[in-house]
Order: structure tokens, then sequence, then C-alpha cells
């Protein structure tokens, strides 16, 4: 059996670049981007396909039979089929979405409205992204049902006992995520969606912050919804997608109605609606941003999802360890189970204020709620800093943090 890292033989410069803009100076200081987990930097093979689309390709998909709506057509599917095996599931079940938004209020409006009623419960963890709590909160409104949140650990992973304990007969949905976009905290999601299939629970998992950072199998995890974006994944924004079972998708109404999810429409009958995926794919799609995502999805497999997991966690464990040398810093999320993104506060200091003297000395790290406003209630803080990674840093740029961090520290006293 061999014995070798995942990241054996991997040159991480040259991954890096790879990456045209990582070579950008900021306030005259080489750029250290902390900042992938609201949005993933592109390789060039991204931006290449894109403009070559556009260069060369350019038109409508299922819509012409001259040459230029096939090559559309045929990149466009392809992508979904690169998807698909990206993740372990079939092409037919991948609905193309403009990320994670979307798609769980794709899920909320279709199979919420028609699955939910006054007397149901809800069932979100409060780790939650707002786009796993509002649209149930609309749709909750609208329905009657209600919603019930299972609580953390002080150190930020799930209190497992209390989630199963509060998966009663009258929920109906869970939603959870897979990965925290603040904490970091990689939840088990296969174990949890496997208690909550024993209940006849539906699930739905947001994935937005799992595909960037590890090999994500949607068949063995085993939920009914799996969501994500692309620009996460170093793919365009306007991307990403929903997984649901062939059945379950077939079970479902459309969400938004218009172009290309109908097969005929009629005046004096009921329309008929097209097959999933298609059903949910109403109007012109970001064309140019899917195809642009299938040559990222190439990118990450060319490098390998393990080795870029491997590389993530050489990367977090420094961070994790430079970042105590700093005095006053407290770091918020310390699960044993973490992807590499660490929020964190400098006592003293508001979070808006560290960002924003980090930034001149070039260094890009998210400040404010990360739009989990009920995450930051329970850890009684209005706001982090949240330093996130990718495979595409490096040791060096670690270094220049943490030394750019004692200067921010003595600055503010
Ligand atoms: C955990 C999580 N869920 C959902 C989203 C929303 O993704 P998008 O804005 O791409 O739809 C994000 C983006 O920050 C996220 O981190």
């Amino acid at each position: 059996m061999s014995t070798l890292a995942p990241t054996a033989g991997i040159d991480w410069d040259r991954v890096r670049a790879d990456f045209p803009l990582l070579r950008r100076e900021v306030h005259g200081k080489p750029l250290v981007y902390f900042d992938s987990a609201n949005t993933g930097q592109k390789p060039a093979s991204v931006i290449e396909t894109v403009d070559a689309f556009y260069r060369r390709h350019n038109a409508n998909v299922s819509r012409a039979v001259h040459a230029l709506g096939s090559e559309a057509t045929e990149s466009y599917e392809a992508t979904r089929t690169r998807l698909a095996q990206h993740v372990n599931v079939a092409a037919n079940e991948l609905v193309l979405t403009s990320g994670t938004t979307f798609a769980i209020n794709l899920v909320a409006y279709s199979w919420g409205l028609s699955n939910l009623k006054a007397g149901d419960v809800v069932l979100l963890t409060r780790m939650e992204h707002h786009a796993n709590i509002v649209p149930w909160q609309l749709i909750c409104e609208r329905t009657g049902a209600k919603i019930r949140v299972a609580e953390l650990h002080p150190d930020g992973s799930l209190d497992l006992d209390a989630l199963h304990a509060a998966m009663t007969p009258d929920v109906k949905l869970l939603g959870v995520a897979h990965v925290s976009n603040v904490l970091g905290t990689i939840n088990p999601v296969a174990a949890i969606c496997r208690e909550a299939r024993k209940r006849g629970i539906t699930t739905v998992v947001d994935g937005s912050q799992a595909l960037p950072h590890m090999t994500v199998d949607i068949a063995a995890i085993g939920c009914d919804f799996y969501a994500f974006t692309g620009h996460k994944m170093c793919g365009p924004t306007g991307t990403g997608a929903l997984w649901a079972r062939r059945a379950l998708l077939e079970s479902m109404p459309p969400f938004l109605g218009g172009g290309e999810m109908i097969k005929e429409v009629r005046l004096d009958e009921a329309t008929i609606f097209n097959d999933p995926p298609h059903r949910f794919e109403a109007g012109t799609p970001n064309i140019a941003g899917h195809i642009g995502l299938g040559a990222a999805v190439a990118y990450l497999d060319g490098i390998g999802m393990d080795a870029i997991a491997a590389r993530e966690a050489e990367l977090l464990a420094h961070l994790t360890e430079e970042m105590q040398s700093v005095d006053g810093l407290r770091i918020i999320g310390t699960a044993a189970k973490k992807a590499a993104v660490v929020s964190f506060l400098v006592e003293g200091a508001h979070a808006h204020d560290l960002a924003t003297l980090l930034d001149l000395e070039g260094v890009a790290v998210r400040s404010g709620h990360h739009c989990a406003h009920p995450l930051m209630k329970f850890f009684g803080v209005p706001a982090t800093c949240r330093a996130s990674l990718a495979f595409y840093n490096t040791h060096d740029e670690i270094e220049a943090f943490i030394a750019a961090l004692h200067k921010v520290r003595r600055l503010l006293g």
C-alpha cells in the first residue's frame, strides 16, 4: 500500500502562480488574500475559458440549432456532467443555479410551500448562514410552520445529542451547513442525515464552504438536498447547483416560470412543464459562468481534493499556532474538525478597525457578522474578523499576516 501523502509531488508555488490576481500589490504591499470563504480567486484556466466562450462560442443554450448554439449547449451540459462526477451524483439530478442562495430558495419555495403546514417544524442549526435561515422564515410565515434551533457547544461544534433530541415527530425539514463559514466547523453531515432519515425528516445540506476544501461525496452523505456555490471553488460568480434525488425533483412543482422550463405552453389547458433538472432552470442561465465553473472543477480535480484538504490542514495548523502569539487575540470556533477558516477578535479593537488596519498592510480579511447574526449572538459579539485560507495561500503569507497583526495590535495600543 502506498504511504505517499496526498500532497506529495505537488509544487504549491507553481499552483499559486496559476492565479494571476495573487501577484498584485495592495497599498504598496504584496497582497495576502485571506478572504477565500467570501469568494475564491480564479486560476488562469477559468479566466481563459470564460474569455474564449465570449470570443469564439457565444450563443444561447438549448434554443438554436446553429453551430454556435450547439457548442454552447454542449459545453454547458458538459459542466453539469463534470460537476456531477465531482460530487458523485447523476448529472440529471443536478439543477444549475446562480449559487447556494438560489438553490435553497428553490427548495423552500418549491418543496417547502408544497410540503409544510401549520404544526410542522423546520429545524436549523445555530451556525447556519442567513441563506439557510431566511428562506425558511419566509416559508414558515406563509405555511404556519415554525423554526426550531439546534444549539452548539462553546467550541462551535454542534451539540449532536441536542440535535437528535430536537428531531421530534413534528420536524419535517432539517437545514444544516456542511462547513460553517464563520467557525470552519466541519459537521458530521452523513451521521446527522442518517438520524434524520430514520425519523422521516427531509434534509438540506448547505455545502457552500465544503466544496472548496474537501472531497464531497453527496451520495455517501445521504441527504435529500445538497446546495453549493461556484464562486468559492475557483469558479465565476453567479454559478452553483442544487442536487436532489430524481424522484424528489420529479415530485416538485416549478419555482420560476419562463423559457426552458416547459415542454408545451397551452393557453386553454394547463402548461406542461419540462422534466428536471431543466424544470427548475427558467430563463437564460449564466452560460459563460457555468462553463467557467466546469474549468474550475477540472482545475481542482487536476490537483485533487484530498491534496487540497491536506495542504489546507497544514496551513490551518500553522496559522492557528502563530495566532496564539498575538496578545489579547481570541479565536472563535475551536472545534476539533475544522476547515481553514479562523474567526478572531483582538481585545479592545473593533473587528472593522482591525480589518481596515490589516488592509493597509496588504492583508485582506473579512470583518462583520458574516451573514450569521444568530451565531454572533451565541458568542455574544456583534462581529468578528475572519481569516479564510485556500490551497493557493502560503506559509510566508501566514508569517506576513502575523507580523501585520502584531503591528496593528501595537497601533491600537
Ligand atoms: C455557508 C454559506 N451558505 C450560503 C452562502 C451563500 O452563497 P451565495 O451568496 O453564493 O449564494 C454562503 C456565502 O457566503 C456561505 O458561506
